[in-house]
């Protein structure tokens, strides 16, 4: 039978900063969802990629002293960059996409000129308020408290000679595709864009910029770049070969797309995307979902709050496996969640090491111990498995339902159910007190082998999630080939009778949660490198003001510590005059007089003498300071010894 295709899309992520735990969870998502279909046996097609232009880039770029294509590619493709994070995560796209590639350039300029050559685009002058973060123009009615409605930052007038995309045209096909149907998901999602963008009145959308060039000229009108979410949203038709000649699957895989993306831009692909589709009479994807955000204490996720969510610390601590399962068992998919690293280590124990980890070891052993690993084929049932085996026929269609409906802590549920009634069924049914008996064999081969079965069904369904531990599970007891695939998820009785089972290395170990919050305070700390306090620029001075500070290279001639005085050194120095000069520094903290005897040091020679503990000071040394993780940290201004006593900077 032809396979159907499946279409599957994250959003295409800013190279911007480093990716966090709140990303890794959208990808990771979408990556269970492809593999589930994968299973069923779709034909999927999945797409993530990389967002790569805009202003915010263009300045960080400037920031960083590079160009902005080298300032992104540092971030997809060099070490645990994007590229990494994705390939450590076990993530299964068929292709990524980057929005600075050729061929997608080629797309966009195609498109924006189709629609301009329409009328669906138009040129125009734009007014407005405007988030440089958000690179969204705003008017004055969608603000909040005056701030900007996505991210709550402040905006700022603008004007600029720009195109515009007749956006307001399509309000009412847009609003009568997110009332009928599935399009927009979940449901809640529906009213929030029709109440909060739709009602007030769609205006044109402003879909090109002069104020800055990292983006893809309008090339009927170079001065314009195309506004980044145009060039954006496409992606997910570029990377098939729309309008261009790299790929060739547009036809197969459209319009049979999901695309997966966070709330806060769920207004970009349920009213700007179909609307832009429309104009350009393409077909519809078929569902856009809006999922929830991570949050930290009910706020944004960031790097401040004593939580680690650099998702490559997390993995290295936890194992990617079990990170994938906490991000997608813990949190109700459509909501937001709140992200701890307490409540990660406590899934971990629960789920992970009590009940699946638990299950695989205890059948696996007891298997081995009463059988020699090898059950006979003799069996002998009772009432009491009518209850296990039937979920173990029934738990596949329960499962495909919530999976289907991308819902995926529910679908998880269902698996736990089945894994936390075969435990139960080991107490109700004492193998150890069966195993006493000689007589008891056949029923004794009979409970391990439902226990198996058990397993081996819930683990075809937690492959999606944990692709990698299911491989090692079916090993271990004795799964494979059709046994382990989608067909038989559904069915008892479907591994050999004589099934042999090898135990093999415990599969979610236990964690000690107080000892693991400390080891991941230190590996976040030392990821992220020395916290270097910089105070900003001070004001200007002039060159003439400068001029007036006289420095001078001098020698050390002897040093020694102030008394009674925890700081002060008294140094005795050859400034070239040929007579010493005595000066009193309060760096004792950080050297002992004798590591300084013989030195070429700098002072500031011409500032008013003062006493110090009764001493006098005339100038002063200068060092460089600077504080580093909350201590601060002094190195005195040393110079090469071949520079003479005397010299005067300038
Ligand atoms: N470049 C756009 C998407 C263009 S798609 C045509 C973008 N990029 S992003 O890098 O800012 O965000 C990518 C995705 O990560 C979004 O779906 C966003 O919701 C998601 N997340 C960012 N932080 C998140 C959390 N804390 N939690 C969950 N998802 C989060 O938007």
């Amino acid at each position: 039978m032809e396979k159907k295709p499946f279409y599957i899309t994250t959003p295409i992520y800013y190279p911007s900063d480093k990716l966090h735990i709140g990303h890794t969870y959208c990808t990771v998502a979408t990556d269970a969802i492809a593999r589930y279909k994968r299973l069923c046996g779709y034909d999927v097609m999945f797409l993530t990629g990389t967002d790569e232009h805009g202003q915010k880039i263009e300045e960080k770029a400037k920031a960083a002293g590079v160009t902005p294509q080298e300032f992104v590619d540092r971030i997809v493709t060099g070490e645990k960059g994007v590229l990494d994070l994705w390939k450590l995560m076990n993530i299964s796209n068929d292709r990524f996409i980057r929005t600075t590639d050729d061929y997608h350039v080629e797309s966009i300029q195609k498109i924006f000129r189709k629609m301009y050559e329409k009328g669906d685009i138009y040129k125009g002058a734009y007014k407005g308020k405007y988030c440089t973060p958000c690179e969204s123009f705003w008017t004055e009615s969608q603000l909040v408290d005056g701030k900007c409605p996505d991210c709550g930052r402040e905006v700022h007038d603008a004007e600029e000679e720009a195109y515009f995309f007749r956006l307001s045209k399509y309000a009412k096909p847009v609003q009568e595709l997110l009332e009928s149907g599935t399009f927009l998901e979940p449901a809640s999602r529906v009213n929030e864009m029709i109440n909060n963008f739709i009602k007030p009145g769609l205006e044109d959308l402003c879909v090109s910029r002069t104020s800055f060039t990292w983006g893809i000229p309008v090339d009927f009108d170079p001065g314009h770049v195309v506004y980044v979410w145009v060039d954006a949203l496409f992606n997910y038709c570029s990377a098939l070969g729309f309008l261009n000649e790299k790929y060739d699957d547009y036809d197969r895989y459209w319009p049979a797309a999901h695309h997966i993306v966070g709330k806060e831009i769920v207004r970009f692909h349920s009213i700007i995307w179909p609307a832009m589709l429309m104009s350009m009479e393409m077909p519809l994807p078929q569902k856009v979902y809006g999922h929830g955000w991570l949050v930290i204490d009910g706020g944004k996720m960031s790097k401040s709050k004593g939580n680690v969510v650099d998702p490559y610390v997390l993995a290295d601590k936890f194992g990617v496996d079990a990170l994938r399962f906490f991000l997608l068992r813990t949190f109700p998919f459509g909501s937001d969640g709140n992200f701890s690293n307490e409540l990660l280590i406590s899934t971990i124990n629960t789920d992970l090491a009590n009940d699946l980890g638990n299950l695989v070891s205890r059948t696996t052993a007891m298997v081995e111990k009463y059988f020699g690993g090898t059950l006979p084929a003799e069996r002998e049932s009772e009432a009491l498995d009518e209850e296990l085996v039937g979920m173990i026929r029934s738990t596949k269609e329960r499962y495909a339902k919530q999976m289907d409906a991308f819902q995926l802590h529910v679908a998880l549920e269902e698996v736990f159910k089945l894994i936390q009634r075969a435990n139960k069924y080991i107490d109700e049914t004492a193998p150890w007190v069966l195993a006493k008996d000689e007589g008891k064999k056949a029923r004794l081969a009979t409970v391990m082998y439902n226990l198996l079965e058990a397993l081996r069904v819930a683990l075809v369904m937690l492959t999606p999630f944990m692709p990698a531990s299911c491989e090692k599970a079916f090993a271990q007891i004795g799964a494979e080939g059709e046994a382990i695939t989608w067909d038989k998820a559904g069915e008892y009785g479907v591994l050999p009778a004589t099934v042999s089972v090898h135990k093999g290395e415990t599969l979610f170990p236990r964690i000690d949660a107080a000892k693991m919050l400390v080891e991941l305070e230190e590996a976040e700390k030392a990821a992220r490198g020395p916290q270097v306090k910089l105070n900003p620029v001070l004001p200007d001075v002039t060159i003439d003001e400068f001029a007036k500070c006289d420095m001078r290279v001098c020698k050390v001639l002897a040093c020694e510590a102030v008394k009674k005085s925890e700081k002060l050194l008294k140094f005795q120095l050859d400034d070239g005059s040929g007579t010493p000069r005595q000066i009193l520094s309060g760096i004792h903290k950080f050297y002992e007089p004798e590591q300084l005897v013989g030195k070429t040091v700098v002072a500031i020679l011409n500032l008013p003498s003062r006493k110090m503990m009764g001493q006098e000071s005339n100038g002063m040394l200068l060092s460089a300071v600077r504080e580093v993780d909350g201590k601060e940290e002094l190195h005195l201004l040393m110079l090469d010894d071949s520079v003479p006593a005397g010299a005067q900077l300038c």
